[in-house]
């Protein structure tokens, strides 16, 4: 073979790998008006779905949750709202964090599709995220548990609402519902004590 030969053999190889390379990177989504990504910029997506949940977007909404409502103990109501500025500032990073996160949750290649759902479904339940961020975010910096309180039932429904279309709609579809009781079965002591209850 001439190096000439070689050289071209390289080239095509190189050409296929990149038109291969073009065909599978993610498609990027449809760009909510706004402002375009920078040339220089250079996104980092690689941390997959389940860590950006398990790592970012939960820890940040326990903590939100954790500093509202109230909790009932041994000892009566406990209001679990902050009592000191630093408090509070924990609530408002948290719920910043998730303004942030339903940003993370729309950068290219991010979004899960679903045959039968719209792909605007995802972005709507990401920006849902944010805009629900910044309600608890104002709420916290006013230091209003009521509004504080809202704020998270409000988020922990579009967590769920997110996840009822993209986790649990797709899983009973490929098995379908559980099969009998998917609970293990009371102990036998803790058993009887509850019809002793429903008997009385
Ligand atoms: C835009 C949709 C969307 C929203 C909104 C969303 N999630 Fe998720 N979440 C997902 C998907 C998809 C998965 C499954 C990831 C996978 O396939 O492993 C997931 C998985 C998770 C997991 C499991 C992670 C693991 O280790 O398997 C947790 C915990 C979680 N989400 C928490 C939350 C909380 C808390 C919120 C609200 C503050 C939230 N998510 C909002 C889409 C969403």
């Amino acid at each position: 073979m001439t190096l000439g030969d070689s050289v071209l053999k390289r080239f095509v190889t190189f050409a296929a790998a990149a038109a291969l390379l073009a065909a599978c990177s993610p498609q990027k989504p449809a760009q909510p008006a706004g402002p375009q990504l920078a040339a220089e910029a250079k996104l980092n997506t690689d941390l997959p779905m389940n860590e950006l949940m398990g790592h970012v977007v939960d820890p940040a909404a326990f903590t939100y949750w954790a500093g509202s409502g109230t909790e009932e103990t041994a000892k009566g109501v406990r209001d679990l709202s902050p009592t000191t500025e630093e408090g509070w500032e924990k609530l408002e990073s948290a719920a910043a964090a998730l303004i942030e996160a339903g940003n993370s949750l729309q950068l290219p290649g991010r979004a899960r599709k679903l045959p039968d759902h719209p792909d605007s479904d995802w972005y709507q339940h990401a920006q849902k995220l944010s805009a629900l961020g910044v309600i608890a975010k104002a709420a916290a910096a006013k230091h209003d548990k009521d509004a504080v309180f809202k704020a998270g039932a409000d988020i922990y429904t579009e967590c769920t609402a997110c996840h009822a279309e993209y986790i649990i709609e797709p899983q009973l579809k490929a098995t379908g519902p559980a099969k009998g009781n998917p609970l293990p079965d009371w102990p036998a002591d803790v058993k009887a004590r509850q019809q002793s209850y429903t008997a009385k």
